[in-house]
């Protein structure tokens, strides 16, 4: 087993990766929530029939009583409608202040989970046992909980931080391709952001069967530059920015696509080589354009998109480049180098200009 170790003050927590990790979800949630009795476990139809029977047994075995709540697979049960049902669902069950809420699934249970959690009796602790590679290494770290509104993702959330991450590498086993490649992109952001022989050991291992033989290292090492992202930022108002590498562009294509052409992992993806390439183009990143194509190979060799052609007007909306949106400037994240990530104030039209010549207008 791994563990990493997030410094937050009273708010700190263990991030646990271990095979077999949902087997001993039970001793491991007692050490965390001793005053629990119940606990609430949320997830989807996806992930239920593969897992909750496993977490459920484990949970009782230590003593707790137990309800899963399961709920349509699918970013559309992201909604105030499910939150409300989680709501009503955990009261029905006798939920107190003293016990606590699972997230059992990938990242849309994991927010919306975490969202209930804070929100139920003014906040309850929470545990987030992640399912996808996106979610173990991304979402379930750091205490971002949100639902979508009409108006746009994430809008409706709060910063509420999970007294405990257990990850179980094995689940990846039942993941589609697909959706494991969406936590690649993520992953290689990692590398292109922090730790450039992380970079390197991705391109040495350039499929799906490479990564898994190395799983336990590979998620520790992207949750522990999450984690010391957080640490420094726990607010998101300075250097967890850097985590956005990719991310401006990517909802741009995300957006266009009316979130059902692309899903985030691709659309950041894409996102990422157009930063990369106007980084280059703006000099901040130094040295030759060898870093921009490895990242295209890597990306390519998961089978991710590295261009997304996108209608231009839609683009400068989403960017916020558009004269409708406030201010002059935006920060953008290039890099410096591959493995060095650099938040950049630009004027907006400097921005626009330079995506003109990357989109070949
Ligand atoms: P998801 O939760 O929809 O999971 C993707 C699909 O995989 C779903 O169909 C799910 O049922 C299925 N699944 C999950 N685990 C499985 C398993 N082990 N085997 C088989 N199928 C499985 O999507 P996601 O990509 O995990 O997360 C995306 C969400 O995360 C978005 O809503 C995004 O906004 C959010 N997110 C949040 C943060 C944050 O910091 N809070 C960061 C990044 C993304
Ligand atoms: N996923 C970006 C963040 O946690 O800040």
């Amino acid at each position: 087993m791994k563990t990493l170790h997030v410094n937050l003050g009273p708010r700190s927590y263990d991030i646990h990766i271990a095979s077999g990790a949902l087997d001993t979800a039970g001793e491991a949630v007692k050490t965390v929530c001793p005053r629990a009795a119940r606990l609430f476990v949320v997830t989807d139809t996806n992930v239920g029939p593969l897992y909750a029977g496993r977490v459920k047994a484990s949970l009782e075995q230590a003593g707790f009583a137990v309800r899963v709540t399961t709920l349509p697979a699918g970013e559309h049960t992201k909604c105030v409608d499910s939150l409300s049902l989680l709501w009503e669902d955990s009261m029905s069950f006798g939920l107190t202040r003293t016990d606590a809420v699972v997230a059992l699934g990938g990242g849309v249970i994991g927010d919306l989970a975490g969202f209930a959690a804070a929100t139920i009796l003014r906040g309850v602790d929470f545990i987030q046992i992640p399912t996808t590679l996106l979610a173990q290494v991304d979402s379930s770290v750091g205490g971002k909980v949100a639902i979508d509104l009409k108006a746009g993702k994430n809008l409706a959330g709060a910063f509420w931080q999970p007294r405990l991450v257990l990850m179980d590498p094995d689940t990846l086993n039942t993941l589609p391709d697909a959706t494991l490649s969406d936590g690649m992109a993520e992953v290689i952001k990692y590398g292109c952001i922090a730790d450039r022989d992380f970079f390197d050991f991705l391109c040495a291992h350039p499929s799906r069967a490479r990564i898994m033989e190395e799983i336990e290292s590979v998620l520790y090492t992207c949750c522990d530059i999450k984690r010391s992202v957080v640490e420094e930022d726990e607010r998101d108002t300075g250097r967890r920015m850097l985590l956005n590498f990719g991310h401006t562009v990517g909802h741009a294509f995300e957006l266009a696509g009316n979130y059902e052409k692309w899903t985030h992992g691709q659309a950041v993806a894409a996102g990422m080589c157009v930063a990369a390439q106007l980084g280059f183009g703006l000099g901040v990143s130094g040295g030759d354009d060898s870093g921009i194509r490895e990242l295209v190979e890597l990306l390519k060799a998961f089978r991710l998109p590295t261009r997304i052609d996108c209608d231009w007007n839609t683009l400068v909306r989403a960017v916020g480049l558009d004269k409708k949106s406030t201010g002059d400037d935006i920060t953008m994240i290039f890099l410096k180098r591959m493995g060095e990530a650099v938040p950049v104030r630009m004027k907006k039209e400097d921005v626009l200009r330079n995506l003109e010549a990357v989109f070949g207008r």
